[in-house]
């Protein structure tokens, strides 16, 4: 049985369906029984894994957790006490490629995020572990620019040719189940990417194509960039600390990891077919 935390969200959705698909017991955790909405064969569980006591019961008979630093918050190291009490071998955690970075240079971290701790205590568990240092998701331009697309036909942000290698979110999961499932990876800290460097317009023309539709980027100043990303939602410190990583990284390629495609033997996903995969959220 492997336990998912954080399994409504972007990277746990599409883990929950490929061990489910692969015949593997799962127990999905959700804070809100309500947004569940997993296949029947999943074990629904309501608990807050950031308060780790809520799930002494459902880690009975668990041999694996996979662990989403954005559930467990600050309570990583008792969750994986309780864990060992209870006899789990394995932890697999989200990380992030940037862990080791200034705090300047992790978002994440600027809202109350702690993938470094998270990742340090699951390396020092003393279970059997895997760390996966992923590099930023496709899925955050839905976030960036999905209610300027949805009004019209130019996309407005700071950095044009600022670039990373955005990677698709079922990539993450097929490892993060290679690593639940295989030994292979035990022990590590693969670093995570899509398979191309991308400026924010190829991202935005990509889309486009996508929508069937002709989105051009045009250039604000990194100020009115930070305010309308703070408009559409995004946290203040999250959009400050996203708009110093594309500065920093201003007509530098971004990094390009093949670990996905040496894990999963095939090519990772490229961002025009993660765009093709999410219409939807642009229409
Ligand atoms: N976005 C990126 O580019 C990127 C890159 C590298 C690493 N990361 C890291 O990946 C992790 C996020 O993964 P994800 O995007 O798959 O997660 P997510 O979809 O945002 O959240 C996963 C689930 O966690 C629960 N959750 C969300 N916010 C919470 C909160 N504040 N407190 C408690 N529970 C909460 C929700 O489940 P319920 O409501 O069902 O309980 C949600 O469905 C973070 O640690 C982030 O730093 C992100």
């Amino acid at each position: 049985m492997i336990l998912i935390t954080g399994a409504t969200g972007t990277v746990g959705r599409p883990l929950v369906g490929m061990l489910d698909h692969a015949g593997v017991g799962v127990r999905a955790v959700t804070r809100d029984m309500t947004s569940a909405r997993f296949p029947a064969a999943v074990e629904v569980i309501q608990a807050e894994p950031s308060e780790p006591e809520t799930l002494r019961d459902a880690l009975v008979g668990v041999t694996a957790i996979f662990v989403n630093p954005r559930a467990v918050g600050a309570a990583g190291v008792e969750l994986i006490a309780l864990a060992r009490e209870q006899g789990v071998k394995r932890m697999v955690t989200m990380s992030a490629l940037n862990v080791e970075f200034d705090v300047e240079r992790q978002p994440s971290r600027l809202r109350g995020e702690y993938n470094k701790e998270v990742e340090f205590a699951v390396v020092e568990s003393g279970l059997e572990w895997v760390a996966l240092r992923s590099g930023a998701y496709a899925d955050n331009a839905i976030a960036m620019w999905a209610g300027q697309i949805r009004a019209g036909e130019v996309v407005r942000g700071a950095y044009p040719n600022s670039t990373w290698a955005p990677i698709h979110e079922h990539d993450i999961a097929a490892v993060g189940a290679h690593a639940l499932l295989t030994d292979g990876l035990l022990g590590r800290r693969p670093v995570l990417t899509g398979p191309h460097s991308l400026t924010q317009p190829n991202m935005v023309t990509a889309i486009g194509a996508a929508i069937g539709r002709s989105l051009r980027f045009e250039e604000i100043s990194p100020d009115a960039a930070t305010q309308a990303m703070i408009r559409a939602g995004i946290p203040t410190p999250l959009a400050e600390g996203f708009l110093t990583m594309q500065a920093e990284s201003y007509g530098q390629r971004g990094l390009v990891s093949n670990e996905v495609e040496e894990i999963l033997r095939r090519p990772a996903r490229t961002f025009a077919e993660w765009a093709v995969d999410h219409v939807d959220s642009f229409r």
